[in-house]
């Protein structure tokens, strides 16, 4: 049972290292949040910082969900759904314990969990999330409807944990967007603009 608690803590620790804050002052000596969207996220870093940040930042937050995820797997933990070790990692991102219990907007950390949980799956979602950032130049957009095709998706997986699972992240995914759900009401969301970064 210790063990079990010292892992959620370390699932939820790793989750917390806010990659776009520390990449961003220790390489660039700037502060994203204060930056752009304020997103500490890869979007957010990629927009302010350019495509190598942005890049490291999303295989950062990508692999604190799934190394969260392989955890039990690594110290030989049965009984427990790893999925339980990726909710605690997605936890420490939005709420970081390294940045005042702020954080980010849980798409990537979810989507490593994803990734260590059934790869096939995650390719699907990374496959329809690029398509949806192509159709809507919107990354938060493309984001809340990515996590809402794949919760009806993983139907066909009949794995219930799976999907119930999808469906609570879809719905604090959609939370966490309120700023960008505000800003595509208004005509002022940030745009991916192919070929030249992003425009506003
Ligand atoms: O993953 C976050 C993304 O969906 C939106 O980021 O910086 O545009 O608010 P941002």
């Amino acid at each position: 049972m210790i063990k079990i608690i010292g892992l959620f803590i370390c699932a939820y620790l790793l989750g917390a290292i806010p990659s776009g804050v520390w990449i961003g002052k220790l390489f660039f000596k700037t502060d994203i949040r204060k930056a752009g969207s304020g997103n500490i996220g890869t979007t957010n870093t990629f927009r302010v910082l350019g495509p190598v940040a942005g890049s490291i930042v999303m295989i950062m937050d990508i692999a604190k969900g799934t190394v969260a995820t392989l955890l039990p797997t690594f110290f030989h933990v049965q009984g427990i759904n790893p999925l339980l070790f990726g909710i605690f990692a997605i936890l420490g991102h939005t709420f970081s314990i390294f940045d005042r219990f702020k954080g980010g907007k849980a798409v990537a950390t979810s989507a490593g969990m994803l990734l260590a949980y059934n790869p096939w799956f995650f390719v699907f979602a990374a496959g329809l999330w690029v398509i949806l950032i192509y159709l809507t130049s919107m990354v938060s957009l493309a984001s809340m409807v990515a996590f809402s095709i794949v919760t009806v998706a993983s139907l066909w997986l009949h794995d219930p944990y799976l999907t119930v699972l999808a469906l609570v992240l879809t719905i604090f995914i959609y939370y966490r967007h309120t700023p960008n759900i505000k800003r595509i009401k208004n005509g002022t969301e940030n745009m991916v603009h192919f070929g030249l970064g992003y425009k506003r």
